[in-house]
């Protein structure tokens, strides 16, 4: 084994790592911490270790299901949808110690690789309930061999409008204190643009699912922010069908989808005591997945240039992908 060193003054990492790592070719960022590129997409260093550590070890099971997005599309909420429904024979959506109510929602469904093969564990997934659900930001392009050569395994993904989602991430930042005090937005924002941001470029991300989705529609379910908000009882509509546990007469007619949206939405999540003092088991404080959760917030931030310059960003990178309709 490798000695361990000392890494980016704060991580035990072996001289094999170390080496990996600065291979890459590395970014600063608006974080404290530097972003290397690997495979297309900008991680931190402990991160991309513990996605490096799932493509490695992490076995799928056919059963499983996979919320994934890009950070700060709304994670959060298909997390909590997911879980809702896909669990609701164990957990009834109107009973008083629904796990939502006391957990937040990346506590009930971790990520593989930020929580659960982070900082070199090798978690036991056979202890996980049938079906699992887990999630990840992971681009497609990381995501382990056992997941993409999986006919059965199901990927729901969740995109944002880029410049929607750069502003949350900014607040996110800022909310965690995970941003050098120094930076500015405009800097966080060119750099947004160029993709060197955590998990950036945004557009690659989407695209990869995008295209998942028309090629495996079986398998990947690709859903917009702006349509869950606009219409969302169709949404979840289409995301039981696409688990395989659509809603029965019986439940559409004593208002399950109903009793889902009203127990997952920002109002009612917003306001239970365990997001507004909770800290989650890995140390984030549940807050901060929580602060507006409206469509078109980034025009109160954003320069007309800024917005221009993104939107165009977006309207080149979609265009002919079928994305922009
Ligand atoms: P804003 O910062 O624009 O408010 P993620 O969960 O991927 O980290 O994304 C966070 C964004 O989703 C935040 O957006 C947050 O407010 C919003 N959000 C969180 N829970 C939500 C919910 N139940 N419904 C709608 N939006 C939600």
């Amino acid at each position: 084994m490798p000695s361990s060193k000392l890494f980016d003054g704060q991580e035990l990492l072996s001289q094999e790592c170390q080496d990996f790592i600065s291979s890459l070719p590395k970014e600063k960022s608006i974080t404290l911490q530097p972003l290397y590129q690997y495979q297309g997409f900008w991680h931190n260093d402990r991160c991309l270790l513990a996605l490096i550590s799932t493509q490695k070890h992490f076995e799928a099971q056919d059963s499983d299901v996979f919320v994934v997005s890009n950070p700060k599309c709304g994670t959060t909420w298909l997390k909590s949808l997911t879980f809702a429904l896909l669990y609701r024979k164990q957990h009834p959506v109107t009973a008083q110690n629904h796990p939502l109510l006391s957990s937040n929602a990346h506590d009930l469904v971790p990520y593989i690789d930020m929580n659960l093969f982070y900082d070199n564990k090798i978690p036991d997934m056979e202890s996980f309930p049938s079906p699992r659900l887990l999630a990840t930001h992971m681009p497609y392009v990381s995501l382990p061999d056992s997941i993409k050569n999986s006919s059965k395994c199901k990927l729901v993904y969740v995109s944002r409008d880029p410049k929607d989602a750069f502003v949350s991430l900014w607040h996110h930042g800022c909310n965690a204190g995970l941003h050098d005090l120094n930076s500015s937005m405009e800097e966080a924002f060119e750099d947004y643009c160029k993709g060197i941001s955590f998990y950036g470029p945004i557009w690659d991300h989407v695209l990869q699912y995008w295209n998942q989705s028309l090629l495996n529609p079986q398998t990947t379910l690709f859903l917009k922010y702006e349509d869950m908000k606009a219409h969302p009882a169709l949404h979840l509509r289409r995301l039981a069908d696409f688990l395989g546990c659509p809603f029965s007469a019986e439940e559409e007619e004593s208002g399950v989808v109903d009793q889902i949206l009203n127990l997952c939405s920002f109002d009612h999540l917003i306001g239970l005591q365990v997001n507004k003092t909770g800290v989650s088991k890995w140390g984030v404080d549940n807050n901060v997945f929580f602060r507006r959760g409206q469509v078109g917030d980034a025009k109160n931030y954003l320069s007309e240039e800024m917005i221009k310059k993104i939107d165009g960003i977006t309207r080149d990178r979609f265009s002919g992908s079928g994305l922009l309709s």
